[in-house]
């Protein structure tokens, strides 16, 4: 695909689609609910269809009518399995957290996905629900999907402390703690996304959080409810990005989610001398509305509790990195080797391709600012936050064309990324 190129004030008001954590997490806990869950503004996007079309194919009944997505559920009791593999195609969040879901049922499931989940690692998971009482295993006794799960009717809570910062895996283990009978205790190894923690509550559930440990007893029954999915920062960023860089841009972007736990990028533009301004807070639905304008920035190092609250963020706050003034630092987010493609990698491979001095490190990057941006060949390397990253990058090159492979990635969590920029220009 040829990218949009050399372009000058971005203008405009936009809002971005649903959250794509909260938006897998809505089916998850109406599946395993009492009652119904409405859901408004859920991200229809490849990774959160596919965990729709899963709980349907476990025998949970959900309508979509174009506007609300309605759940009526069964309870874990009433998850049943089906004849075929479940495919979660892309989505680490679905593997991760659909074992947790499962890790209480007494039948055997077999859990597919795309040749990128083949490649993730899963023992983060598996070790700790079979401690439980699952037994779970990978292909040929590695810890890669396909994954054959068979539950336990007869889960035991378990203490555990997380070996690596992970909302899928305290996830999982939070939705197998809810089936297990006596008191579990997860302690993070850092405070990662909150979302199922605000869930369990939300849908009538108990759970004691004090610091980095969390406390829950189980089993646990939950109630059916209306769900509000706010914007997902996630795709706001490229918007923050690109609004930062582009001269003479104001741009606007209407209902943000901005749980604390996921607005590290907010707290880093601010650092780096970005302009970003917050109004229109709604602090039951942790939204607000986002102001951003074109400004200097410098380089800052990035590292510790703050990872995690900008993980996915990382590919975008490295470009804006190698435009920044002196030599940014990212450090401690050796996660990012794990997602769906090594980001660290594929950011290093495909902004120096473009002219930027980007030097990987075991856990991060080395990134010199400024430096001016030229044409090139690039890939998304299938993975939307790249190719998206990409597509911000290519705004700023003005000697020649951009050509993107791989671009249909993005519609993993943003289908319509390319039409929405293109309403700023
Ligand atoms: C997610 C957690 C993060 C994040 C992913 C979504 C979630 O992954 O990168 O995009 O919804 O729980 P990890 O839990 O592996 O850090």
């Amino acid at each position: 695909m040829k990218l949009t190129t050399n372009c000058s004030g971005l203008n405009g008001s936009l809002s971005v689609p649903g959250d794509k954590s909260i938006s897998h997490r809505s089916i998850m806990f109406g599946a395993v609910s009492q009652g119904t869950t409405t859901i408004h503004n859920f991200l229809r996007a490849d990774d959160c269809l596919g965990t729709m079309e899963i709980f349907k194919q476990l025998g949970v009944p959900i309508e979509d009518d174009g506007e609300t997505i309605t759940v009526t559920g069964v309870g874990f009791a009433g998850l049943t399995p089906p004849e075929t593999a479940l495919d979660v195609g892309n989505s680490g969040t679905t593997i991760r957290l659909l074992m947790g879901v499962l890790a209480g049922s007494p039948h055997t499931y077999t859990l597919t996905g795309d040749e990128s989940i083949q490649k993730r690692p899963m023992n983060r998971v598996m070790l700790p629900l079979n401690e439980m009482g699952a037994a779970c295993s990978g292909k040929d006794g590695s810890e890669f999907p396909p994954i054959t799960l068979t539950g336990n009717s007869a889960l035991s809570p378990i203490s555990y402390q997380l070996p690596v910062a992970s909302a899928q895996v305290k996830s999982a283990l939070l939705f197998a703690a809810l089936q297990s009978t006596g008191e579990s205790v997860i302690i993070e190894k850092a405070p990662t996304r909150d979302h199922t923690e605000e869930m369990i509550r939300q849908f009538g559930g108990r759970i004691a959080v004090d610091g980095k440990e969390i406390r829950l007893s189980g089993p646990q029954q939950l109630t059916g409810q209306t769900v509000i999915v706010p914007g997902d920062i996630s795709s706001a960023a490229f918007f923050i990005a690109a609004a930062l860089l582009i001269p003479d841009s104001v741009v606007t972007v209407t209902n943000v989610g901005l749980s604390h736990s996921r607005s590290g990028i907010i707290d880093v533009v601010r650092q780096m001398g970005g302009d970003i301004e917050i109004s229109d807070q709604d602090d039951k639905n942790q939204s607000g509305t986002l102001t951003i304008r074109t400004s200097q920035l410098n380089g800052i190092e990035i590292g510790g509790d703050i990872i995690p609250r900008l993980i996915d963020e990382i590919p975008v706050i490295a470009l804006l990195a190698t435009q920044a003034k002196g030599r940014t630092v990212i450090r401690d987010a050796e996660e990012l080797k794990v997602k769906e493609t090594d980001r660290i990698a594929a950011v290093t491979e495909e902004l120096n391709a473009l002219g930027a001095r980007i030097t990987a490190t075991d856990d991060g990057m080395i990134i010199e600012g400024a430096t001016a941006l030229h044409s090139g060949r690039v890939s998304s390397h299938g993975d939307h936050r790249i190719g998206m990253m990409l597509q911000i990058a290519a705004l700023l090159v003005s000697d020649g064309p951009v050509a993107l492979s791989k671009a249909e990635a993005v519609s993993v969590s943003y289908p319509d990324f390319f039409q929405d920029l293109a309403t700023l220009f």
